[in-house]
């Protein structure tokens, strides 16, 4: 199995370019089941959830074309002919967002078979929310054998549905199942998260009439069909705050190329109040480290869109874990998501975690050392460590940074890091 080496104590210097967004392209792919016609999609990550997600539309009978240039790649999806209804379990064990297929194909084929996904590393991670939307939508929904049945043969009805709780998956999948519903339906407490309105920037470019777009209420008047449309996934907020945790930890200067300020607002901010230097030059996001003391330990709590994404918790403690004094990262969007603490410990962080928070109390240095993690961002968490370690970090079980990261060593490497992937 592939392991990542790297020699830390490199400070960054140079340009990176921010991928496409994996949690912008999966739902984007999945909407192609809303239409006969064909969806074009630019700048979509090489990744292998991408690649999963394509396998499970295939599966469904979309066709699917895929170009590739230097520079990003446009996949096209048709869904002229739906062979199945059914999302099976070995797909959406592997990758949860297949889950999204669940309101496309009610909506378009009236039913969808998808398995349940179940728990997984970060937490129990209920799609609830989605079946009650659906069944508020006019969907019958059966629970069984370990797959959710949801059927709606004359169509989904316009409804309101409140969300008690904000979910991202859950409203995107109640807005794509709308766009074809009859009449005019409305989510509120909606996620607000960048993904949610380039999905709905897409769907409206198929036809669809969604408005509220960046709010927390979306309304959407339902339409007969959607048509054909090529669409531009946006930049990786993640990528994006990750790779300026990379600059601010090993005392680097960064161009990120073709991202925004405004994807990462509250990460932006507290990277400044930490001491990092941030500056939107047009396209590109411009990330100093301060160039002689150290970073200042500041307080992060992870919550929906503005707010700090639980998807950069882990990343921001290992910047922590070398900050001057004490931060207290309080996660609230899963419940087990701290599975990078003690491997972040085991290189000589100092990290109390009690209940949904930890204190991390910054030291002087880290040590390299064999680490594993069992989930994405908690690999790119031990990643960003082993940048800064004294001598050489293995990271373990890569298989989890390949599903989220496009081409992580190259692009770190480019920057003058020394890290590279052991066979
Ligand atoms: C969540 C994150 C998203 C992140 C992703 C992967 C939020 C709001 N969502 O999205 O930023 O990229 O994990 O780490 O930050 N819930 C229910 N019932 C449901 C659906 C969700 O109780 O039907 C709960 C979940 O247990 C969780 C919260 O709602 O506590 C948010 O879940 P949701 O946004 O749906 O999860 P993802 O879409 O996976």
């Amino acid at each position: 199995m592939d392991k990542i080496s790297i020699r830390g104590g490199i400070a960054l210097q140079g340009d990176i370019k921010i991928s496409g967004a994996k949690n912008a392209a999966l739902p984007l792919m999945t909407a192609c089941l809303l239409t006969d016609k064909p969806l074009k999609l630019i700048n979509v990550p090489e990744l292998s959830d991408v690649e999963s997600m394509a396998e499970l539309l295939s599966q469904l009978g979309v066709v699917i074309n895929i170009e590739k240039n230097a520079d990003h790649q446009t996949i096209e999806f048709c869904a002229k002919n739906l062979l199945s209804t059914t999302a099976a379990y070995d797909v959406v064990r592997k990758m949860r967002a297949s889950v999204l297929v669940l309101g496309p194909l009610v909506a378009r084929s009236g039913e969808a078979h998808v398995s349940l996904p179940g728990g997984c590393a970060i937490g129990i991670r209920p799609i609830d929310l989605h079946l009650k939307g659906l069944q508020a939508l006019g969907a019958t929904i059966t629970l069984e054998d370990g797959y959710v049945h949801a059927k709606a043969p004359q169509g989904l009805v316009g409804t309101t549905f409140t969300f008690p709780i904000v979910s991202v998956t859950g409203t995107e999948n109640l807005l794509m199942a709308a766009t074809l519903a009859k009449g005019e339906t409305r989510l509120i407490n909606a996620a607000r998260e960048p993904e949610i309105t380039d999905l709905a920037h897409c769907l409206n470019s198929m036809g669809a009439k969604i408005s509220g777009i960046g709010t927390d209420t979306l309304i959407i008047e339902g339409v007969d069909c959607l048509h054909e449309a090529t669409h531009q996934v946006i930049s990786d907020r993640i990528e994006t705050g990750t790779y300026a945790m990379a600059a601010a930890l090993t005392g680097g200067n960064i161009r990120l190329k073709g991202t925004r300020f405004d994807l990462i607002p509250t990460v932006a901010h507290l990277l400044q109040q930490a001491g990092v230097h941030l500056e939107q030059e047009e396209k590109d996001l411009i990330v100093k480290a301060p160039s002689s003391q150290r970073l200042q330990g500041v307080d992060a709590m992870t919550e929906p869109f503005p707010g700090f994404a639980t998807d950069l918790q882990a990343q921001w403690m290992a910047l922590m874990s070398l900050a001057e004094g004490a931060s207290m990262i309080t996660e609230t969007i899963w419940e087990n998501r701290f599975m990078h603490v003690p491997e972040l410990c085991r290189m000589g962080a100092n990290i109390t975690v009690h209940g949904a928070s930890a204190l991390v109390r910054g030291v002087k240095g880290l040590k390299g050392a064999p680490v594993m993690a069992t989930d994405l961002r908690a690999s790119v968490s031990l990643v960003l460590a082993g940048l800064i370690a004294e001598g050489e970090t293995l990271v373990n079980r890569v298989y989890h940074l390949d599903r989220g990261y496009e081409k992580v060593e190259e692009k770190l490497r480019a920057c003058g890091a020394d890290i590279e992937r052991v066979r």
